[in-house]
């Protein structure tokens, strides 16, 4: 393949001389021109500048200078194949390795490289819609830079190094940051084990392959999650398996059953506006549940009952998806009713949801050293019996209840609001 980079600053691209791609157009695998703009000027001051029609700063690259050099670059390719005329502007599409990679099978890609405040704006137009050639006008991020070059070289670079037959490694095309997994890489260490007391991590010593993988899945999921937490909505979520699953919880991103995305889900108290939404909820939680001793009558509440005792969990799209109620005597707090909708049981949800409650409780009871905190549950349901258990709950009491010809007993279990740790 063959990059043809249009500048007034020629120089910059001796860079491209070094590392890989240097040893690249050695080997013949990559070709490299650089062109002057310049060249193509027929003044004796060769200006490739002029003044923006409707006023406003700086100066504009002129379309015909530009026009000529970017015809006599491509007239100059013999070859077949794709061309591809590359426009770095910080007002172009994010350049993404998605779009690097399919660079990469181009024959030809010249980069015009604009200076000033940019090049005139029917040059892209132009080649998009007058000729074959496909037209990118490309960013490498929210920031300025005073001209193209930097981001000129930074294509080559990327696009250069998946060309077929660039990098000797191809796993280490698959694992690296932006590759197939959707998250960033994990962090790296080599020799010595110890430096200045920052010790590699113990389990890269391990020799323990399987749990070398793990580590390093979950310290991509973390930095993912740290830096970059908008790649998450894009993740590929549906080969995850429990243990990933349960640590993207943990930060609040959940799968719904059958989705293979994730979705962000905040827990907040619920207010007043939530009411109609959560009056259907409970509709639908009394029908799964068929327990009229659970159920409450939202009916009857305003914004000061729901406040401190009614939280939900609610999605980026505002679909309200669980919701926790809690009543309250001198000394008992009791989970009167949580429910998950049934898309979101099993996600993981629960689980924190019910951690969050207990955690907003534990802060306003933080003086009450005695509070404790009550809950029911199906004498059959022994999975969220043990469920509890782990939590710190213990048997409580036993009641039996008939509702219609079913006959129920639940198990109410009891366990300190604050734990000691
Ligand atoms: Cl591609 N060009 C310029 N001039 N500034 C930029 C950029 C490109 N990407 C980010 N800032």
């Amino acid at each position: 393949m063959r990059f043809d980079i249009l500048t007034i600053f020629p120089d910059f691209f001796s860079a491209l001389e070094l590392s890989l791609i240097g040893k690249a157009q050695t080997q013949g695998l990559l070709e490299v021109n650089v062109n002057d703009l310049r060249s193509w000027t027929h003044d004796t001051h060769r200006t490739v500048d002029d003044a923006p029609f409707g006023g406003g700063a700086g100066m504009v690259m002129k379309a015909d200078v530009w026009a000529e050099a970017i015809d006599a670059v491509l007239m100059q390719n013999s070859q077949s194949g794709r061309q591809v005329l590359a426009i770095p502007t910080p007002a172009g599409k994010p350049l993404t390795q998605e779009i690097c990679a399919n660079l990469a099978q181009a024959q030809q890609v010249l980069v015009a490289c604009g200076r000033y405040e940019g090049i005139d704006a029917r040059i892209a137009q132009y080649y998009a819609e007058q000729t074959e050639i496909e037209v990118l006008e490309y960013s490498l991020g929210d920031y300025v830079l005073n001209g193209g070059e930097v981001a000129a070289i930074a294509l080559v670079e990327a696009v250069g190094r998946l060309v077929p037959g660039m990098v000797g490694n191809p796993d280490s095309l698959i694992e690296e940051s932006h590759g197939e997994a959707g998250l960033l890489e994990y962090p790296v260490y080599t020799r010595p084990v110890d430096f200045r007391g920052y010790k590699v991590p113990e389990v890269l010593l391990s020799g323990n392959h399987l749990k070398i993988a793990d580590w390093r899945y979950s310290q991509a999921v973390s930095r993912t999650l740290e830096r970059r937490p908008d790649m998450l909505q894009n993740l590929d979520a549906s080969r995850l398996n429990t243990t990933d699953l349960a640590h993207f919880a943990s930060f609040g991103w959940y799968r719904k059953a059958n989705a293979s995305t994730l979705t962000n889900v905040v827990f907040r108290s619920a207010t007043a506006e939530d009411l109609p939404v959560l009056l259907d909820l409970a509709e639908r939680y009394e029908s799964t549940y068929k327990d009229p001793e659970l159920s409450l009558d939202f009916y009857t509440y305003d914004e000061s009952s729901l406040r401190g005792q009614t939280w939900i969990a609610q999605t980026a799209t505002k679909e309200i998806i669980a919701y926790g109620i809690v009543s309250q005597t001198r000394s008992q707090l009791r989970i009167a009713q949580i429910f998950v909708t049934t898309s979101w049981q099993d996600s993981g949800l629960y689980f924190n949801f019910l951690e969050y409650i207990f955690s907003q409780l534990q802060m306003r009871y933080a003086n009450q050293k005695n509070m404790q905190i009550l809950l029911r549950v199906k004498m059959r349901d022994t999975r969220m019996q043990k469920f509890y258990k782990k939590l710190g709950f213990r048997r409580f009491t036993v009641t039996k209840r008939s509702v219609g010809d079913e006959f129920n007993e639940y198990l109410t279990l009891v366990r300190p609001l604050n734990m000691e740790k």
